[in-house]
């Protein structure tokens, strides 16, 4: 596998591959000197055309860890300004000599054009384009959810077989929703998928059950509920009265947390909307996850 662009590229065999390496990869964070030789003298590019922390800062992290030169270019502050295109933007990169590139863009398909295109044959990895997809966000849901649901130390190997997932909100906009959809099949997990009528995207019912009522919904049969945020910023229109009548019918408030077990694990990938999406309490609770 050369490039990550999708988690509907990958086969169950890869995704466990993933996962059980990403196991491994993370008891480095627990040692004294986190760091390790494998990209010793290689040069990672992340490459950001849209505002991130988590996403921009955890790159940064797994290359600093793994001994890789990087190079932070962010769109602001750049060329790109003076009309620069990503193609012209990925081959002056590349000409100084490039291992990888880590890609956010808003347009949906860039990552795609940058590994495909034939512009450069240096892989890329998609850290969310537009509202398409945010695959290596999608791979550490599931990781969590296997340290979760299997054990700490025990997840070698495992799937989510049969593991009842919810996710809720915004999903038409979103790229996180759709990582973990394709990646959540693939490992074996139920997903239903509630949103409003105006936030709910045509799929195929194959691929997640579907509903329009998170109170008739929500109960303790889900081990995950996976909240989404509410992206303001990619609506170009009224997709719910405001936020407040958002909050009384789509959010995850503490009487609704109320119906859940108490082993539900509760996700939101970030940036939160307190108030909005999630109430500040169930997200700084001991089943939240977020962090
Ligand atoms: N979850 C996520 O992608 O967050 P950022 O936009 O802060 O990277």
């Amino acid at each position: 596998m050369k490039h990550l662009l999708s988690t509907a590229d990958l086969s169950l065999e890869q995704a466990i591959q993933l996962l059980d390496l990403s196991d491994e990869m993370a008891m480095v964070n627990s040692r004294e000197v986190k760091k390790l030789p494998t990209l010793r003298g290689k040069t990672v590019v992340n490459l950001f055309y849209e505002d991130s922390t988590r996403t921009r800062v955890s790159f940064e992290l797994a290359a600093k860890r793994l001994s890789a030169d990087l190079i932070n270019f962010s769109a602001k502050g750049s060329s790109v300004s003076k009309g620069e295109s990503l193609k012209d933007t990925a081959l002056t990169l590349a000409a100084g000599g490039v291992d990888a590139f880590v890609i956010r863009h808003s347009a949906s398909g860039a990552p795609y054009n940058l590994a495909h295109n034939g512009w450069t044959d240096v892989p890329v990895v998609n850290a969310g384009d537009g509202t398409h997809e945010h695959p290596t966000q999608g791979l550490l849901d599931a990781m969590t959810m296997r340290q979760r649901i299997h054990g700490h130390g025990n997840t070698r190997g495992k799937t989510l077989d049969g593991v009842s997932v919810a996710i809720v909100g915004d999903i038409a906009h979103s790229r996180v929703a759709r990582s973990n959809i394709h990646l959540l099949k693939t490992l074996g997990a139920n997903v239903t998928l509630v949103a409003p009528p105006t936030l709910m995207p045509a799929l195929p019912s194959a691929l997640a059950a579907q509903s329009f009522d998170l109170d008739a919904t929500l109960s303790e049969k889900f081990d995950v509920v996976m909240m989404l945020r509410v992206q303001q910023e990619r609506m170009n229109a009224a997709f719910f009265p405001n936020e407040r009548e958002y909050s009384r019918n789509w959010g995850l408030t503490a009487e609704r947390f109320a119906r859940l077990s108490n082993k539900t694990v509760i996700m939101h990938p970030g940036p939160m909307n307190r108030g909005v999406e999630i109430d500040s309490n169930v997200a700084d609770g001991k089943q939240s996850v977020i962090l």
